[in-house]
């Protein structure tokens, strides 16, 4: 059932192709807009909505902040992503007029049903965006997106987290859509360069054995630092979970422009710093800053891996590795930026004897608050 993969991380791993094919799938007409008829609540009520609110856990909480990139962006409606642990114990302003997004694979995650059950209660409509048809969040939801994903049976999340940027993505377009804010222009380009998104993302499968090869290279290594901006920097963060859980190893994600205010203290000789780098275009600021920030940790002896667009020749000299992913808009960066990060923790995990499917002390749903 692993087909012919050493452990079903690999499989799922090398399935995220066709996961985000299928979630896009029937979702985007011939035309190049967004039906989401699964969505039942009504496009009167979404134009109506003034907030948006995503809630979820681990992995699926950095899609959540990845979402609140794009929301804002496309649709300018204020949105805030929280830990769903964190949200109903500051008793947070909510009305009918808000919208909130729970992010759950399983669908039973206790803490993000616990979110989304105080939201209901204070008249605030819940979209579930989730992998597992008919389990509770779903259906205690006032509408569902459903991710196809497919079953994911390892523990730590990985076509699951793609697919929910895809789900994130489709919303956020759509919302865009059906209030016509100035940004739903960019809806059809958007969704063009969507459909190309699984063979992107297959282009960086077929490029990861170098990765592989530096992730067995770090195996006695103590510590990782990840650095990101923007939409990299939920990225980021991702890469660091996926290395804690997986290579039992101390991992941490910043945004890059907090180096400065701390962080930088911790580079030292020798330690591994992995730099996932925006776009040069559109947002060439946040590039140069983050080219700057490469320069400075190298500077105090880090080993710099950095995961750029194919092209990007302004990193190269300050990068001991470099990762190349395709080209793809910048906010769409994240679902072709963190499949080298799945790759690297699984190959440390594996080169350190760990067991990379059912890491020591987790559980693949967590029904406990
Ligand atoms: C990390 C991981 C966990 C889950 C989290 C939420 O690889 O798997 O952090 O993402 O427990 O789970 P769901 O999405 O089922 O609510």
């Amino acid at each position: 059932e692993k087909g012919g993969y050493d452990y079903f991380m690999l499989k799922e791993i090398a399935e995220q192709p066709r996961a985000v094919a299928d979630t896009l799938l029937g979702r985007i007409d011939a035309a190049g807009s967004l039906t989401l008829d699964e969505v039942r609540i009504p496009d009167s009520v979404l134009r109506e909505v003034d907030k948006v609110v995503v809630v979820a856990c681990g992995t699926a909480y950095h899609a959540g902040l990845i979402a609140k990139y794009a929301i804002e962006h496309w649709t300018r409606i204020p949105c805030e992503t929280e830990l769903a642990s964190e949200f109903r114990y500051r008793d947070p302003i909510l009305d009918q007029r808000t919208l909130v997004i729970a992010i759950s694979q399983s669908g039973e995650t206790m803490d993000t049903l616990m979110a989304l059950r105080h939201a209901r209660e204070q008249g605030a409509k819940v979209l579930a965006v989730c992998n597992t048809n008919g389990s509770t969040i779903p259906r205690e939801s006032d509408a569902v997106l459903y991710t196809h994903a497919g079953p994911e049976v390892a523990v730590a999340s990985t076509k699951a987290f793609l697919t929910q940027l895809v789900a994130c993505y489709l919303v956020a377009l759509y919302l865009g859509q059906v209030r016509g804010t100035k940004w739903g222009d960019e809806v059809g380009s958007v969704v063009r360069e969507l459909s190309e998104i699984a063979r992107e993302v297959e282009e960086v499968l077929e490029t990861m054995e170098p990765v592989r090869e530096l992730a067995r290279s770090l195996a006695d290594k103590n510590t990782v630092l990840f650095l990101g901006r923007h939409v990299g920097y939920p990225v980021a963060l991702e890469g660091a979970l996926k290395l804690k859980e997986l290579a039992y190893m101390h991992a941490e994600g910043f945004a890059a422009g907090e180096l400065k205010h701390g962080p930088i203290a911790l580079i030292e000789q020798d330690l591994p710093v992995v730099v996932v780098v925006p776009s040069p275009r559109g947002r060439s600021v946040l590039h140069d800053k983050i080219v700057s920030n490469i320069q400075e940790i190298r500077a105090r002896g880090a080993r710099t891996i950095v995961i750029a667009e194919r092209g990007d020749e302004a990193v190269r000299p300050y990068a001991d590795h470099l990762i190349e992913i395709p080209r793809t808009p910048v906010l769409l960066q994240p679902l072709v930026a963190t499949v080298p990060l799945q790759v690297f923790a699984c190959e440390l995990a594996t080169a350190r004897g760990n067991e990379v499917d059912q890491p020591r002390n987790l559980a693949k749903s967590v029904t406990v608050e």
